[in-house]
């Protein structure tokens, strides 16, 4: 069984995120009506390649003469330049037609980074996403930010590209480790923290259970999108509500670029950011604790880098965040559970608090 949930970005951008089991038959049949061109190119995480490739090739050749694997490293690093550029070569040398469309199978680094390649090659051709992490599937393969990241900083260059569809088909999760759930949760708690805090309570009972693509986690990750989507929806560029998305991650992207990338995962940052961005909402007098996250910081705890210890350089790190202006960081906040908005920060004392209050759950 699958359900579509519709995303219109405007009148002319209208896709579906259709999430599901086994979703290959509907993945042919789309690209039957959609395509008509004998190729397809599929990026592919290296390590998803190695375990479901050739399932994945045999889908694609149902729909496409031509089917041309294109291998992306596993791994943050590979959000760069170079692999950029390899991979938009390779399919300018291979004669890229306007209309081939260009499957991205992986986590968000590879959608990520086959979104831009989709973005830019021949000012854009047309993509489709096939998420095979949680991350991938309840975040970053919704609402067209593609993009690499910059030695100075995370996902610098890109663009907003909405893809023709998304193909959230759970099984890959069977194969997922159990660190990559954990990373991928934290974006389901942020929709907790943001939207609907009754998730904070079913996230409990499954991270207690075993980690497996079951109805439940069906369930959650639906839950997910429709959040996900729904604010995507009403401001696809980041103009004003997207913004909410990023609870925790202004602080999270700090850690991560301190820590260097790869070395602490995005999902791993991002927790530990709304552990901040929540005691710095308290402090101001809103009626939330970070109790609510208690329950999932062992889980974290267990399988997370030491974290940096140089609260002044985090605050350096995150006045270099794209989102900074005029010096004032602007911080997703809490006003109460399921209600966030924009703080424009200017005590770096109580910066300062957050951030040791946050890191010391993790000593
Ligand atoms: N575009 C957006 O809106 C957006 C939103 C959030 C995050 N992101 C980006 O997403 C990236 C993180 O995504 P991620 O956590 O998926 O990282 P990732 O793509 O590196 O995948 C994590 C790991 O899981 C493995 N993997 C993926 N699917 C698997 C499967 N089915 N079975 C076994 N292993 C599998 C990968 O090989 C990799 O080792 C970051 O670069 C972050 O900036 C983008």
């Amino acid at each position: 069984m699958s359900d579509i949930i519709d995303v219109q970005i405007s009148q002319l951008q209208k896709y579906g995120v259709i999430v599901g089991e086994n979703l290959d038959s509907s993945f042919v049949r789309f690209c039957n009506n959609r395509f008509s061109g004998d190729r397809i190119y599929v990026m592919i995480d290296e390590k998803v390649n190695r375990l479901h490739g050739s399932n994945v090739e045999k889908m694609c050749s149902k729909a496409f003469e031509r089917v041309m694997m294109l291998e992306v490293p596993e791994g943050e690093t590979s959000k760069s330049m170079s692999e950029w550029n390899k991979h938009v070569n390779t399919l300018l040398e291979e004669g890229v037609e306007r209309s081939t469309p260009l499957l991205a199978v992986g986590g968000g680094v590879t959608g990520d980074l086959g979104g831009f390649v989709a973005a830019s090659v021949l000012r854009g051709i047309p993509l489709l996403h096939m998420p095979t992490s949680l991350l991938a599937m309840v975040d970053s393969s919704i609402g067209g930010k593609t993009g690499i990241n910059h030695e100075t900083g995370k996902n610098l260059i890109g663009a907003f590209y909405q893809p023709d569809a998304v193909f959230t088909d759970i099984s890959f999760l069977e194969t997922l480790e159990h660190a990559e759930w954990i990373t991928g949760m934290a974006e389901i708690l942020k929709y907790a923290a943001i939207d609907n805090p009754t998730i904070f309570d079913k996230l409990q009972t499954l991270v207690d259970d075993s980690l497996s693509p079951k109805d439940q986690w069906q369930n959650v990750i639906r839950e997910s999108v429709r959040i996900k989507v729904d604010i995507v929806q009403q401001d696809a560029l980041e103009a004003g509500k997207r913004a909410y998305l990023n609870f925790g991650h202004t602080f999270g992207h700090a850690l991560e670029n301190l820590s260097g990338y790869g070395e602490l995962s995005h999902g791993e940052a991002v927790f530990v950011g709304m552990i901040a961005a929540t005691y710095f909402s308290a402090q101001l007098g809103h009626p939330v604790d970070d109790t609510r996250f208690a329950p999932f910081i062992s889980s974290y705890k267990q399988q997370m880098a030491t974290l940096p210890e140089e609260v002044d350089q985090l605050i350096n790190a995150m006045k270099l965040d794209k989102k900074v202006k005029n010096n004032t960081i602007r911080l997703v906040l809490l006003n109460e559970w399921g209600s966030p908005y924009i703080h424009e920060c200017t005590d770096y004392s109580l910066l300062q608090e957050s951030w040791e209050y946050a890191l010391s759950q993790f000593n």
